[in-house]
């Protein structure tokens, strides 16, 4: 079995990807970013996936790809769309991805791949018990880890409190739509963490996403009794991730 994959990790804004060693958990050379289509349809996300791959000097015709996606995402069928066009829910997205490149291609959660990536590569290596990570993008994404194993499609950012679907307050791009300040912001971080500690008591929670490098602007106001930390592969996790359950898909 190869040590390295292709992850591609898709969002509401960027499409990003890169080779993987998959012993290492780090990037092969360089990593490509496209912007995402307008509308995110389902025919134009896959041929942006397709040239991106292409653009990847370190990737080979036989190497497997895993590719993360913003929805709920059941045996390869994408379930649900946040933050992207309707199409795409109930949609084959193996099939649509593996007919478009041409080789097998797994698609999973994205918060359930940078979870991946976090539990066997970051800040959730070894850790016993419920790891929560989350990470705040153009929406937010959850995954759950029981002792090390993914419970896939947790969709926790959708909690709703204070009688609203709280991604829409407290995820980063609230933040940057509302132009709130680190401390506005840190409040409404403040009462989604304390709910998620409410309803799971975890014993770690990861907080990912690009945001996360600045971490020490927002992560020291917040008071929980669960231990909260950065991510440590913060924004190479979905495509760290996706690659290795490609791996795994293909076993
Ligand atoms: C979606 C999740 C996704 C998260 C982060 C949410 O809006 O429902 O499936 O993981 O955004 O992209």
């Amino acid at each position: 079995m190869s040590k390295k994959a292709i992850g591609i990790d898709i969002g509401g804004t960027g499409i990003k990807g890169a080779v993987v060693n998959l012993k290492s958990g780090s990037l092969i050379g360089e990593r490509v970013r496209h912007e995402t289509p307008a509308g995110g349809k389902p025919g134009d996300i896959a041929k942006v996936v397709a040239k991106l791959i292409a653009q990847l000097p370190d990737a080979k015709p036989g190497m497997l790809v895993g590719i993360c996606f913003p929805a709920i995402v059941r045996n390869g069928i994408t379930m649900s769309a946040a933050n992207v066009a309707k199409e795409w829910i109930g949609l084959d997205a193996d099939a649509l991805f593996t007919k478009e490149l041409g080789r097998p291609v797994h698609v999973i959660n994205d918060a359930d791949a940078a979870g991946v990536a976090e539990i066997k590569f970051g800040a959730g290596q070894d850790v016993d018990g419920l790891v929560i990570m989350t990470t705040l993008g153009t929406g937010i994404g959850t995954a759950l880890f029981m002792n090390g194993k993914l419970v896939p499609n947790a969709e926790l950012g959708h909690l709703e409190i204070e009688g609203v679907d709280y991604e829409s307050k407290a995820s980063f791009a609230a933040k940057e739509r509302e132009d709130l300040s680190w401390a506005d912001w840190a409040k409404r971080l403040q009462v989604y963490y304390s709910t998620l500690e409410r309803l799971f008591t975890p014993d770690l929670m990861i907080v990912g996403g690009g945001v996360s490098k600045q971490h020490e602007e927002f992560l020291p106001k917040l008071k929980l009794n669960s231990p909260i930390v950065p991510a440590i592969k913060r924004n190479n996790a979905g495509i760290l991730g996706a690659a290795a359950l490609a791996k795994k898909a293909a076993k």
